[in-house]
């Protein structure tokens, strides 16, 4: 029979997302609804592996909802990728009597967890933690709204810039794999292109569409370019257009770890309440091993080796609709 569920541990893991610590609230307050007690892991499995762990009760997570960042820390932890380190996070998980874990994080989060439970037999539900956007199993992560009104606050602002001085903006904005950001940010700020890792883009292309622009007396640009785009790193794509286009006056900007930091928007800590208040339930209903979702306004249980590996599509309708909003 199954052990009966009282001890949880509750971390984030791999790159931080703003929403996080209303996740973590939710988690606590909900687990201690149901009389479970709560331990808070520091640095991910960094800090499972260091027997990093701290009480949380509902006190301690009371004026954090509103704050970017996690209070828990995140680490992309090396170690555990071996079976020592594993092994040793489990002795941890064993030393706090822990029943069971609930990991806030991306893919490679969710596969540490997978291969974790496999080996050693405990369970554990995944709460989507990231501004990419890129699991399958929920339409929206936690973080990935935050971004990306933060992104195109940024464009905004360059906006005004390229108009003053007509110029051609190549932006870039995160993603490493997937182009929900950028297409995100691209349509909401009226740029005139994207470059995103998920739609074929090379140099002549890209060099032909940006004359087109200049033929109908487009006077300044802006290309949001993906982290993972298909052309390559950002300053390359814009010295190379600025050897091919010459009186084009080209500059680019980067906006980086911008995007990761700042107070959660409403929509975060919304979904952010709901994902942590669904993972306990789900947990405490019998979920095993899956990440708590939302589908179409419906909270979704999706197998963890499903939320890693299926891929989740690009609405592909909105790559056209920029395409023609832009022309
Ligand atoms: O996975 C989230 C993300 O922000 C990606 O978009 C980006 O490529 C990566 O993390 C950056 O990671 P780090 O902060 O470790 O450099």
């Amino acid at each position: 029979m199954e052990k009966q569920i009282k001890r949880i541990a509750v971390f984030t893991s791999g790159g931080d997302a703003p929403g996080m610590n209303a996740a973590i609230r939710a988690v606590v307050r909900t687990a201690s609804y149901h009389d479970l007690h709560v331990y808070g892991i520091f640095r991910g499995y960094e800090g499972m592996i260091d027997g990093d762990f701290k009480r949380l009760e509902r006190k301690d997570v009371a004026n954090i909802i509103h704050r970017g960042g996690t209070i828990l820390k995140t680490a992309r932890s090396e170690r555990f990728m071996s079976a020592s380190g594993r092994k040793a996070a489990f002795e941890s998980l064993i030393a706090f009597d822990i029943d069971a874990c609930i990991a806030i994080g991306g893919n490679g989060t969710f596969t540490g967890a997978k291969i974790f439970s496999e080996e050693h037999n405990i369970p554990f539900i995944g709460i989507p933690g990231t501004i990419d956007n890129d699991l399958f199993g929920t339409d929206f992560t936690i973080g990935f709204d935050t971004a990306v009104n933060t992104a195109i606050e940024a464009v905004d602002r360059i906006r005004d810039t390229a108009d003053s001085h007509n110029r051609l903006f190549f932006i870039e904005v995160m993603g490493r794999h997937a182009g929900y950001i950028a297409l995100h940010t691209a349509i909401g700020s009226g740029a005139e292109s994207v470059l995103i890792p998920e739609v074929d883009m090379d140099l002549d292309r890209l060099t032909e569409l940006l004359l087109k622009n200049a033929r109908r007396r487009k006077l300044f640009s802006l290309v949001i370019v993906a982290e993972g785009n298909k052309i390559g790193p950002t300053p390359e794509i814009a010295a190379i257009i600025k050897e091919r286009i010459e009186n084009f006056d080209i500059r680019y900007a980067i906006i980086g770890h911008l995007q990761r930091g700042g107070a959660p928007n409403s929509l975060d800590r919304v979904l952010a309440s709901r994902l942590g208040y669904a993972a306990v339930e789900g947990l405490m209903n019998g979920e095993r091993n899956v990440m708590a979702g939302i589908i179409n306004d419906h909270v979704v249980f999706t197998p963890l080796s499903d939320a890693i590996s299926k891929e989740k599509p690009l609405e592909n309708d909105l790559v056209k609709m920029a395409e023609i909003l832009a022309m």
